[in-house]
């Protein structure tokens, strides 16, 4: 299967488990569990950093999959923290020389990270994919994972 056919099944996969789950971190969870698999060794770690509903400049570590990942994230800080401030796709392919990179594990070299929005259009999440390899992520990575992520709590 091309990437491009392993997202489209996935993002099936993805929407038939999770149809009529009314409790959030089922969502996530599931839908970081079968991301890794799907693209592992590629990715090294791939979670949920959720907006904190009590602090709402704040992300805090969801359901995820891989090494222990830190606990919070302000706005505006690290790869997520962008991406939670620009409400837009992060490709990162060599976190080193990123400003601000927060390192949750120093074998990651690469990373994309993706907004999820919830059926108001507010930001409620991010996705983060991360990677050993330098420069993982390309933009067929990100429309399939943007898909993916936009029918995470919409449908
Ligand atoms: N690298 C991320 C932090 C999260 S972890 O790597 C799991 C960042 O800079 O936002």
């Amino acid at each position: 299967m091309t990437k491009t056919e392993t997202y489209a099944a996935l993002k099936t996969e993805i929407a038939s488990v999770i149809s009529g789950e009314t409790f959030l971190p089922a969502r996530y969870a599931s839908a970081a569990c079968l991301l890794s698999q799907a693209f592992r060794p590629r990715f090294f770690w791939t979670g949920f950093y959720i907006v904190d509903p009590l602090k709402t400049d704040e992300l805090v570590v969801g359901p995820y999959q891989g090494t222990l990942g830190c606990l919070r994230i302000p706005f505006g800080k690290g790869v997520c923290g962008t991406c939670a401030v620009q409400r837009q796709t992060v490709i990162v392919p060599d976190v080193h020389v990123f400003p601000g990179h927060i390192a949750c594990d120093s074998r990651t070299n690469s990373e994309i990270v993706v907004p999820v929005f919830d059926a108001q259009g507010e930001l409620a999440a991010v996705l983060d994919a991360d990677s050993e390899m330098p420069d993982a992520f390309d933009a067929e990575d990100a429309r399939g994972l943007e898909a993916i992520c936009e029918i995470l709590l919409t449908t």
